[in-house]
């Protein structure tokens, strides 16, 4: 596996893979990598003849007070799992390189419709970190496909929004979330709780699996939300929101809706849950078909 941390090296492989005619798989990360990833760079294994994967801490999508400083480096141990996975090229550029004019970037991509809701209330201005940094991204390394995790759940629509209105030549890619044996959905944030905490953690993806089936035997959406962020309440989380979408387009579906009734895009439903427990922020998701 080659490491590069320098964009003009970056563009000259990809100049020779394009000559040679290889399709690149590109798998954007932070670091601090756990088998969620690595099962990313499989999937751009399968859609691609290389595989680049990028490790960088984007100061952008960190809102002030957030754990920039604090965000795992571990940027050794990162390397030797991606060259074990199978994994071409890692470039991991130092911020300068990325923002070359520091804070004095004057471009961005906004996506605000969906940046506005769910995480992005909360944290404002993180998708449009995100965008951009994933549009640098695919400017350095020009992949014909990239992979995501749906454990980012909007952030992938973020992108594949962005990529459509801005005509970008590249595929995207959404890969199934990747689990601890107890149900935890892995996470580089996970290593910020305690013992105890670690131990409630999985009562998160649970209350998305009761949300789930209350859902489907004919409840309230809105009755369901707020069960379930009572039922984190009591199991010591702070939720910031448990919330029932059209997972075609994060958008609320008529309240109304019910098994079998209601437009096809109303019944293929996501539950989106983000809650802090502890130093961490953690989120989830669980598809749920009113069908
Ligand atoms: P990071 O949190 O490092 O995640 C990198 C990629 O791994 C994302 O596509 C994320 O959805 C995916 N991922 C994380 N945990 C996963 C899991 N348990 N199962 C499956 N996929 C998982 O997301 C980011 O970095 C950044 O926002 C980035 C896109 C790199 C832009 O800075």
């Amino acid at each position: 596996m080659q490491f590069l941390d320098q964009l003009r090296a970056l563009r000259r492989q990809r100049a020779e893979w394009r000559q040679a005619g290889l399709r690149v798989g590109l798998v954007p990360t932070m670091g601090n990598l756990h088998a969620g990833h690595l099962s990313l760079i499989r999937a751009a294994s399968e859609a691609a003849d290389r595989v680049v994967a990028t490790v960088f801490v984007n100061p952008l999508q960190f809102g002030a007070g957030e754990d920039f400083a604090a965000y795992p480096r571990t940027l050794e141990r990162d390397s030797d799992m991606l060259r074990d996975a199978g994994c071409d090229l890692l470039f991991a550029p130092a911020d300068a390189e990325v923002y070359p004019r520091g804070r004095d970037q004057q471009t961005f991509v906004e996506v605000p419709g969906l940046s506005d809701q769910l995480c992005g209330a909360s944290r404002p201005g993180h998708f449009r970190g995100v965008a951009t940094v994933v549009a640098k991204l695919f400017n350095m390394v020009q992949p014909e496909v990239a992979i995501f995790g749906e454990k980012d759940f909007q952030q992938l629509l973020v992108i594949r929004r962005m990529v459509e209105d801005l005509n970008l030549p590249v595929e995207v890619v959404g890969a199934p979330i990747v689990r601890e044996p107890d149900g935890l959905a892995m996470s580089s944030r996970n290593g910020y709780l305690s013992a105890a905490e670690r131990a409630l953690a999985p009562r998160l993806r649970a209350s998305l699996i009761t949300a789930a089936a209350r859902l489907r035997s004919g409840a309230n959406f809105a009755e369901v939300e707020q069960d379930a962020q009572s039922a984190l309440v009591a199991a010591g989380f702070e939720p910031d929101y448990v919330s029932v979408r059209r997972r075609a387009d994060l958008a609320e579906p008529e309240p109304d809706t019910q098994l079998g009734a209601g437009t096809a895009e109303d019944r293929a439903l996501m539950i989106l849950a983000a809650a802090q427990l502890g130093r961490a922020r953690l989120i989830d998701n669980l598809a749920c078909d009113l069908d």
